[in-house]
């Protein structure tokens, strides 16, 4: 068993229009509504342009001087040339996590054969998991539906807090 535990999380919004002012971030503050009702404690919002070096800068500072247990990004995943989220994120990975970003684009696909479309990753460094979400607030809704019932049982793996996995699957989230 494990006790509650509240997770240290980062919202990250690439998107070279919100960072000009010329359009205004709904999917940053749409992960936040979403993450609000589970055991996420959303400390850290950031919003930046589609730069590749300074994504990996930001994302290593929130992993290893800030401490975050989990970052999601939202933007910056489809073909459009200044989309670089998943390089810059592979970047800084240690390990890779497929299966976050295959369940999502299999949820996805049920909805529009466009998710297809996203090149997403999630990958763990060090004891940070990081999630690429795609850019529309819609699609950041149905890609966070579709993976939050798993993730509290990994961040407690991760965190080193759990190491029996013959439990019954619990419904929500991040609940310990
Ligand atoms: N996934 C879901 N669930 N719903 C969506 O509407 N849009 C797709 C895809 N994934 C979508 C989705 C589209 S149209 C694109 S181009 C890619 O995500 C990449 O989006 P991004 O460039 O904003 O990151």
């Amino acid at each position: 068993m494990t006790a509650d535990r509240r997770w240290r999380t980062a919202v990250v919004t690439l998107s070279d229009k919100g960072y000009a002012g010329e359009r205004v971030d709904k999917s940053g503050p749409a992960i936040c509504e979403m993450l609000e009702k589970e055991t996420y404690d959303v400390v850290k919002t950031v919003l930046l342009p589609d730069e590749r070096k300074e994504i990996e800068k930001c994302l290593r500072t929130l992993c290893d001087d800030e401490r975050m247990d989990i970052i999601f990004t939202t933007g910056g995943t489809g073909f459009a040339e200044r989309d670089c989220t998943p390089e810059a994120t592979m970047a800084v990975a240690t390990r890779n996590v497929p299966g976050i970003a295959e369940a999502m684009r299999l949820a996805s696909l049920k909805v529009t054969p466009r998710a297809m479309l996203s090149r997403g990753v999630s990958v763990i460094r060090n004891r940070t998991l990081i999630i690429n979400l795609p850019g529309s607030p819609k699609a950041v809704r149905e890609n966070l539906e579709a993976v939050l019932p798993a993730l509290g049982h990994g961040m407690e793996i991760l965190a080193g807090r759990a190491q029996e996995c013959g439990m019954p699957d619990q419904k929500s989230t991040g609940r310990a």
